[in-house]
């Protein structure tokens, strides 16, 4: 699962190039599998969540250029429905986005049991009762989903918020016959940022970014180019990065009109925010803890909770985080730990008390973005850290050691 060593206490100055969404990149990927001929995505992550999923195409029979790491071209004339690759499938969250591919194309699917990281139980019930609205049938006890004769449209309603729930509605959607409504979707960017994918293969998909989804059917969708939407779970990493070695990190190509809570969070704290050109950089010393309740978009992102809380840890006072989404998703703070991270935790709130700053110690990735918090406090504290498990971050960043060595960190990949 390798490790990352890092010699902390440098402060983190520079520019940072931030890369193509990764949750954007695994929704239009498998998204593929509904459109006929060739599709070209450009600013992809070089992750290995997206390696997974090229894996998973190319299972399936689609067959795949990688033109560079940040660019491929698919080609989806020659697929095929075949059992699920379970070892593929167990490894990413996305897998379970095949439901919708798969339905729509072949008119039968088996349940994906798709991995992810580990936050308490990721049922994916309302995945399927949409795919029932949709017209599917469950089968084999409750094992399979069919629709032979096809998926038609008809109104989706999301008892709760659900990002993956509202993508594989989507997908199952754009060529069902008839209209879809989406009641109640995910307002997550990745969403939009499929729906544009989906519309330039043809798709009539309307509302994307809003609670209501309205999807025109269509009998044949064709491939086509797409750039993907930047990765603003990435760019208020690095922000977090910078601040809490006191440097200056500037983030380029972040997409600010997508994080304008997080950064209202971070005003809250006393940091300030620059935005110029393209580019996003926060400072700020002398920070004050401040409570933050992770909300669906566009409240606080529940992915940059882990992040918000190592910088609660080395501010003054005392801070709340509370987690509304995921049942339990505070498994990195007993690492952080290690490194000196003072908290109590009652059901889902974190109550964090600041201290001076981190001291080095040996902490093990509990899963992405845990991982990734778990280098900030080994930025800040003086000394020799090791991140075990660093495999866990590598699903999520792209070169992130080279990244952040450019920044003037001591960092190094131990495989
Ligand atoms: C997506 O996960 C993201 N993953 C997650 O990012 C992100 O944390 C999450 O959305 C929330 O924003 C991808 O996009 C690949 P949900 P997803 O369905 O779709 C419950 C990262 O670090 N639920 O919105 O799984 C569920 O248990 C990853 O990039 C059901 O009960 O999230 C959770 O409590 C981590 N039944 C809540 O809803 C269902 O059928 C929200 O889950 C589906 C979800």
């Amino acid at each position: 699962m390798g490790k990352y060593i890092i010699n902390g206490g440098k402060k983190l100055c520079g520019t940072v190039d931030i890369q193509g969404s990764k949750n954007s990149a695994v929704a239009i990927l498998i998204a593929t599998l509904v459109t006929d001929g060739d599709t070209v995505i450009s600013n992809l992550p070089d992750i290995t969540d997206v390696d997974n999923c090229l894996k998973i195409l190319s299972y399936y029979g689609c067959r795949i250029w990688r033109e560079s790491p940040t660019c491929v071209k698919i080609n989806t004339d020659d697929i095929r429905n075949r059992a699920m690759p379970c070892n593929l499938i167990k490894k990413i969250r996305a897998s379970s986005y095949l439901m919708g591919a798969l339905l729509s194309r072949f008119g039968y699917c088996e349940l994906p049991e798709s991995g992810g990281c580990n936050f308490g139980a990721r049922p994916v019930d309302m995945h399927i009762n949409a795919m029932i609205s949709l017209g599917a049938t469950l089968r084999s006890g409750g094992k399979s989903l069919e629709c032979r004769s096809g998926l038609t449209g008809n109104t989706v309603v999301f008892p709760s918020k659900t990002v993956g729930g509202t993508i594989n509605a989507i997908i199952a959607a754009v060529k069902a016959k008839g209209t879809t409504v989406i009641v109640n979707a995910a307002r997550e960017p990745h969403i939009k940022d499929l729906s544009l994918y989906l519309n330039s293969c043809g798709a009539e998909i309307y509302g994307a970014g809003s609670d209501r989804i309205v999807i025109y059917g269509k009998n044949k969708l064709t491939g086509s180019l797409h750039t993907l939407d930047y990765d603003m779970i990435e760019a208020g990493t690095y922000m977090i990065y910078g601040l809490v070695t006191e440097g200056k990190i500037y983030c380029r190509n972040a997409p600010i009109g997508e994080m304008q809570s997080f950064f209202s969070t971070l005003k809250n704290f006393g940091a300030s925010i620059t935005v110029c050109n393209s580019s996003v950089k926060t400072e700020g010393k002398h920070l004050k803890a401040c409570d933050v309740i992770t909300e669906p978009f566009p409240g606080f992102p529940t992915d940059l909770q882990p992040l918000i809380t190592v910088l609660s840890g080395v501010s003054e006072g005392q801070g709340t985080i509370s987690e509304t989404i995921f049942s339990s998703r505070f498994g990195y703070a007993t690492e952080l730990q290690k490194s000196g991270l003072r908290f109590d935790l009652s059901e889902r709130k974190l109550t964090v008390t600041g201290i001076s700053g981190y001291r080095p110690g040996v902490m093990s990735a509990t899963d992405l973005r845990g991982g990734a918090a778990l280098i900030a406090a080994a930025l800040n504290a003086g000394g020799r850290s090791e991140i075990l498990n660093a495999d866990y971050i590598r699903r999520g960043y792209s070169d992130i050691e080279k990244k952040l060595s450019q920044l003037g960190a001591d960092i190094e990949y131990q495989p």
